[in-house]
């Protein structure tokens, strides 16, 4: 694997932010449920999105991608009713692709689901609300096998916690079933909200999404429809957390503010200046900032996706700031990383106990996944002299054209690729 290698920069200027790609997986994935073509504006190009066209096409789906102008189109019927190892290995949200497929073939089989080294991430949610729907589900040799079954006229499926890839996957698969499905206790992020208005665009009819309860009503057949794809939130926080780590200020554009607001509270306790447009957001940094307490939770909370970068920020922030992970409890592997860059920090359960230090200190760190591994780039701009960060072809599977974003806002960096391309 390849290496990028930072050097001490502040940040400044602006920077546009591409389509969710926790919004494009899903919404591909639901291209299934139709053989007419659907059309999605704005996918961003990333090793993710590329995985899933290659599941889309392995599964017999037409997918034409120009992806200067970021439009997806996807068609054809699904005609393989298996998703190889190599594919599902790579992704975690590959395991969304199994529902539709076992709804348009009647039977399908998908390995396991691999993904970000985030801790243990079961889908027994998913198994658990597929088999209420009716399915048949079958485990061997590390393969899931499903076969659709009969559903009961009325059915309530009660997550135990609020997983956004269940919600996802439960509510694309009861489209197509008949009766009506709730789901309660649903997670309520803005890319379920997205997927719900494709579906509905789909001919499905699909209501609640946003809050905690989704209702389904089963219809015969979606078809084709166009859907642009709404803009990249945690990719703007990333960026907005950068800028101001680094002293900086500046305008993150293409943003939907309110899908932020915990981000922004955060920011704005902390001291830094955050003025919220109608499609952008404009940060300052105060030069220097107090201590926070975080709490990361489901949406509307502060989200797991920004939990390493906060901590980068609040690294240097005066005083003693705490973050408590508890959505993904063991998603802390890049603190050992920024101890070795002279952060000061320890873990107490999922608590992260932050004291604020002056500076931090180029290193060579490690890239453990993708979100970690843009907050240890952050923490090269924010460290004196260079850091190198390895591993680093993580970031581009959730960060489109990550390194050209990052010049354009002053940032000096430059990637060393190990084998795999920078896309
Ligand atoms: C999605 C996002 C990911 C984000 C996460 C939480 C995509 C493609 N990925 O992942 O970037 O970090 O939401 O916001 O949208 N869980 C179970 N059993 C299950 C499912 C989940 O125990 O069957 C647990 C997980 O281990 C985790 C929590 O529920 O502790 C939340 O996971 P979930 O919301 O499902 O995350 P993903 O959908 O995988």
């Amino acid at each position: 694997m390849g290496s990028i290698v930072v050097s001490k920069s502040v940040l400044s200027g602006e920077v546009e932010v591409s389509g969710a790609k926790n919004s494009a997986l899903p919404l591909l994935a639901a291209t299934i449920l139709t053989d007419e073509e659907v059309i999605l504006n704005k996918v961003p190009h990333l090793a993710d999105v590329e995985t899933m066209f290659d599941i889309l096409r392995t599964l017999g789906k037409k997918v034409q991608y120009d992806r200067d102008s970021g439009v997806a189109r996807v068609s054809g019927a699904v005609d393989k009713a298996h998703v190889p190892y190599d594919l599902v290995r790579k992704m975690r949200a590959s395991f969304n692709v199994m529902g539709p497929l076992t709804v348009m073939l009647g039977e399908a089989s998908t390995p396991l689901p691999g993904g970000c080294a985030i801790g243990v991430r079961p889908v027994d949610y998913h198994i658990e609300g597929l088999k209420k729907l009716g399915f048949e589900i079958f485990f061997e040799h590390g393969e899931i096998r499903a076969r659709v079954g009969k559903k009961d006229e009325f059915v309530v499926v009660h997550l135990p916690f609020p997983s956004v890839g269940a919600t996802e996957h439960i509510m694309s698969v009861a489209t197509l079933l008949p009766g009506t499905t709730v789901i309660e206790n649903a997670a309520m992020e803005p890319e379920i909200v997205d997927l719900q208005d494709l579906l509905n665009k789909m001919g499905a009819r699909v209501r609640g999404a946003g809050t905690s309860k989704i209702i389904v009503e089963g219809v015969e057949k979606l078809h084709g429809c166009e859907h642009t794809i709404i803009p990249d939130r945690i990719e703007a926080g990333t960026y907005a957390i950068a800028i101001l780590s680094t002293g900086g200020e500046g305008q993150v554009k293409n943003v939907v503010p309110e899908h932020l607001d915990a981000l922004w509270s955060v920011l704005e306790r902390s001291g830094a200046y955050v003025k919220r447009g109608t499609n952008y957001v404009y940060v300052k940094s105060p030069g220097k900032w107090h201590a926070c307490d975080v709490n990361v939770l489901p949406y509307p909370g502060f989200p797991t996706d920004l939990q390493p970068q906060i901590v980068v920020y609040l690294s240097t922030a005066q005083g003693t700031s705490t973050v408590t992970e508890n959505v993904f409890k063991t998603r802390f592997a890049h603190v050992a990383e920024l101890v070795r860059m002279g952060a000061n920090m320890k873990l107490k359960d999922n608590t992260l106990i932050i004291e604020g230090v002056e500076k931090l200190q180029g290193a060579t760190v490690m890239g453990t996944d993708l979100r970690a591994t843009a907050a240890l780039v952050i923490a090269g701009f924010v460290a004196e002299g260079s850091t190198e960060v390895t591993q680093v072809e993580h970031i581009f599977r959730g960060y489109e054209r990550v390194i050209e974003k990052f010049r354009g806002l002053g940032g000096v960096l430059e990637y060393r690729p190990g084998g795999v391309p920078e896309i």
